[in-house]
């Protein structure tokens, strides 16, 4: 089989798309690549400053694409529930496609607005939250895709304890955490919309190691200065591109022979790097009962009801 590559994206003339953390890495690749074949993106950042540089971008690379930008802290879920209402009025709920793209890795102890860790509040609690918001907005035929990674294999996710409040917290333990409980979610996402009979793909992909801003972000948080741009610099001699990067979830968007449930990576040298294609996830991201209840807690602490319930 051929590798599949940018050049592979369907025409997306028809298609509403939106990426959270589209400011910066994968998020802005993937806004970029989508605009380029024609999708009408929408943008949603946290820090209006970079989120408009990148419309900018995504703009200039397509001759005036018709990208709009939605102000999102998932960190906050008034913000959370304020974006998801401008975006339903924005695609006057005909949304194709929502990228749960943002994320923070390995960040030291710090609280989101609502009193949640910081990594599980923002990777998974916010883009739960914003995926049921947005549900009544997605048109039949629609696809959620959530970034994952590598990381989730690393467990460490106690849904009885997602904030670390009774154990001692661990930035790397919560980044793989929150990554565990994306793909968790996304798999009892599949289940639910199945049971529903309703026409929606869940699907998850992750980007093997890529150079973004994630690991500068990270050292930036520990030790700001001339130490995260060594950081920065080293992780350059182990990462792949972010074209390549983004190939998985471009490929979860776009690609036609994807079915719900369906997880994408890369498919080289123990999935850091190289062709998308389908991979397999660890064996308790399918802990169906375990999806269930992050499900159920997840619901609790947003006070955001799901859909499908
Ligand atoms: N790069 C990798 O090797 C790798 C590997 C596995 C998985 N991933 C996943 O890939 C996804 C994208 O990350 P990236 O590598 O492209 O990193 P990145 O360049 O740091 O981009 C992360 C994006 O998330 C946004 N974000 C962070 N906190 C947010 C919040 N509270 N509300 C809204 N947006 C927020 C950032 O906004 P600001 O610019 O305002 O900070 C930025 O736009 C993440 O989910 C990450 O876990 C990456």
């Amino acid at each position: 089989m051929t590798r599949w590559t940018e050049a592979d994206i369907p025409d997306q003339a028809e298609r509403t798309v939106l990426i959270t953390g589209a400011n910066s890495g994968l998020g802005m690749q993937t806004a970029t690549a989508l605009a380029a074949r024609g999708a009408t993106v929408v943008l949603a950042c946290r820090d209006s400053q970079r989120g408009r540089a990148a419309l900018d971008r995504v703009r200039a690379g397509t001759g005036g694409s018709d990208a709009t930008l939605v102000q999102l802290d998932l960190a906050d879920l008034t913000s959370v529930r304020k974006a998801a209402d401008e975006v339903r009025a924005i695609t006057g709920d005909r949304l194709d496609v929502l990228v749960n793209n943002a994320g923070v890795m390995a960040a030291p102890p710090r609280r989101t607005v609502d009193g949640f860790e910081l990594q599980i509040g923002t990777n998974h609690l916010g883009h739960a939250a914003l995926t049921w918001l947005l549900a009544p907005a997605l048109l039949p035929g629609a696809r959620v895709v959530t970034v994952s990674s590598l990381a989730h294999r690393g467990g460490g996710l106690d849904v009885d304890d997602l904030n670390f409040e009774r154990r001692p917290y661990r930035p790397v333990t919560a980044y793989s955490a929150s990554k565990l409980a994306n793909l968790l979610f996304t798999f009892e996402l599949d289940r639910r919309v199945r049971a529903a009979g309703r026409d929606l793909l869940a699907v998850a992909a992750h980007p093997g190691l890529t150079d973004t801003e994630l690991v500068a972000n990270t050292t930036r948080m520990l030790a700001p200065g001339p130490v995260a741009q060594l950081v920065k610099w080293g992780n350059k001699l182990i990462t792949q591109g972010v074209q390549a990067g983004a190939l998985p979830q471009l490929y979860a968007i776009t690609a036609a022979d994807v079915h719900g449930g369906e997880y994408f990576g890369p498919t080289a040298l123990g999935e850091t790097r190289g062709a998308p294609g389908r991979v397999t996830p660890s064996l308790a991201a399918r802990h169906e009962r375990m999806a269930k209840l992050l499900w159920k807690v997840t619901a609790e602490l947003t006070g955001v009801p799901p859909d499908p319930a």
